[in-house]
C-alpha cells in the first residue's frame, strides 16, 4: 500500500497531446500517488479543441456497460479498493450514471473513499456536453462528491446563481456545500481581465466555510488540459494536506503556472504565435515544478 493514495481516474485519452488522464495520470504519479486509470474514450487527440487543425480523427468511445464491466473484474478479483475516485469530461447520461454506481460499489469497500468530480460541461458561457447532463450533475453528483472543481460557467449551472463577483462565487459554493461536498473550488472565474480562483471548505457543518481566492494573472493564449491538471494536483496536494485547502490550492495554482510560463516560453522561442490556436502544455518537461513548486501564488483569506 502506498502512503499517499490510490487513485481510480476515469477520464478521457488522448494518443497525441495532454488532456484529461494523459495530464491527471502522469500529475498524481509525480505526487506519488498510485493511478489506475480508466479510459473513457481513446481519441488521436482532443476533439474539442484540435480536430479543425487535423484532416483525420479516429478514436472508441467506452459505455457505460463497458465500464461497468471493468469494475466487475476487479471487484472479482479483489482489485476494487480505492482511496479517491476522480472524474472529468463524461459524454453521455448512461455513462455517467453507471459513474454513480462505481461511487456507491467503492463506498460499499471503503467508506472514506474521497470522490473528486470535475463537473466538466463547458465554459466561458457555452456548454460542450449534452443538456441533459447538467441536471444528472446536479441532483446526483453533486450530493456524493467530496470535492467539486467547477469553474465560474460551472457553478452557474450547477447552483442557478449568476457569478458575477467574487461574493456570487462565494455564495455558489455556500450553495454547493448545502447540497453535499465539504471542499469546493471555483478553478477559474474571469474578474477585470484577470483570472481568481474561490476556494471553500466547510469543515463542520454548523459553521460557515474557509473561503479563500488567489488571483491568477491571465497568460494571453488559450491552453488545454489545464483544468484536468488542475483538479489532479488538488486532489494530490488536499489529501497531503486535508484541513488547508488553501495551502493545496497554493502549491496547485504555483505549479501550473509554472508550466503555463515554460509552455509560452517554449512556443516563442520556436517562433509561434500564440494566439492563433490552442497550446498544448510541456506537461512532461515541467516535472521538477509538480514535484517540488514553489508556493508564489498566495490565498488571500475572506
Ligand atoms: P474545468 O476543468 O472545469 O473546465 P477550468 O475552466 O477552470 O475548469 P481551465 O480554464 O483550464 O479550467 O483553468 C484551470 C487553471 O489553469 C486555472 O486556475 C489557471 O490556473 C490555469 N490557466 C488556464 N488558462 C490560463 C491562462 N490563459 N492564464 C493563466 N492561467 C491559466
Ligand atoms: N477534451 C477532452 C477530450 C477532455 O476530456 C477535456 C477535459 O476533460 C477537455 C477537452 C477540456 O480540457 P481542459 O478543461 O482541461 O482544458
Ligand atoms: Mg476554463
Ligand atoms: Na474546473
Ligand atoms: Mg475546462
Amino acid at each position: 500500500p502506498s502512503e499517499t493514495g490510490r487513485v481510480l481516474s476515469i477520464q478521457s485519452h488522448t494518443v497525441q497531446g495532454y488532456v484529461g488522464n494523459k495530464s491527471a495520470v502522469f500529475a498524481l504519479q509525480l505526487l506519488g500517488y498510485d493511478v489506475d486509470p480508466i479510459n473513457s474514450v481513446q481519441f488521436l487527440f482532443d476533439e474539442l479543441e484540435d480536430y479543425a487543425g487535423y484532416p483525420t480523427f479516429k478514436g472508441q468511445v467506452l459505455n457505460g456497460d463497458q465500464l461497468w464491466d471493468l469494475i466487475e473484474g476487479l471487484e472479482a478479483n479483489d482489485l476494487l479498493y480505492y482511496t479517491h475516485l476522480l472524474t472529468g469530461y463524461i459524454g453521455s447520461v448512461s455513462f455517467l450514471n453507471t459513474v454513480l454506481k462505481v461511487v456507491d460499489k467503492l463506498r460499499a469497500i471503503n467508506p472514506g473513499l474521497t470522490y473528486v468530480c470535475d463537473p466538466v460541461m463547458g465554459d466561458e458561457g457555452k456548454l460542450y456536453v449534452p443538456q441533459e447532463l447538467v441536471s444528472v450533475y446536479r441532483e446526483k453528483v453533486v450530493p456524493v462528491a467530496s470535492m467539486l472543481t467547477p469553474n465560474q460557467f460551472e457553478a452557474e449551472l450547477l447552483t442557478g446563481i449568476r457569478i458575477v463577483s467574487e461574493q456570487d462565487g462565494r455564495e455558489a459554493c455556500n450553495r454547493l456545500h448545502a447540497a453535499g461536498p465539504p471542499k469546493v473550488v471555483i478553478t477559474s472565474m474571469n474578474m477585470n481581465g484577470n483570472l481568481i480562483l474561490i476556494g471553500s471548505h466547510r469543515k463542520e457543518k454548523a459553521l460557515p466555510p474557509e473561503q479563500f481566492k488567489i488571483a491568477i494573472p491571465k497568460i494571453p493564449a488559450y491552453f488545454t488540459g489545464t483544468g484536468d491538471l488542475m483538479t489532479a494536483l488538488l486532489l494530490g496536494w488536499s489529501n497531503r494536506y486535508p484541513d488547508n485547502l488553501e495551502k493545496a490550492a497554493e502549491l496547485a495554482v504555483s505549479s501550473l503556472q509554472a508550466l503555463l510560463v515554460r509552455t509560452l516560453n517554449d512556443y516563442r522561442r520556436a517562433g509561434y504565435d500564440c494566439q492563433s490556436s490552442s497550446l498544448e502544455i510541456r506537461l512532461i518537461q515541467s516535472q521538477d515544478d509538480i514535484r517540488n513548486p514553489e508556493a508564489k501564488y498566495k490565498a488571500e483569506r475572506y
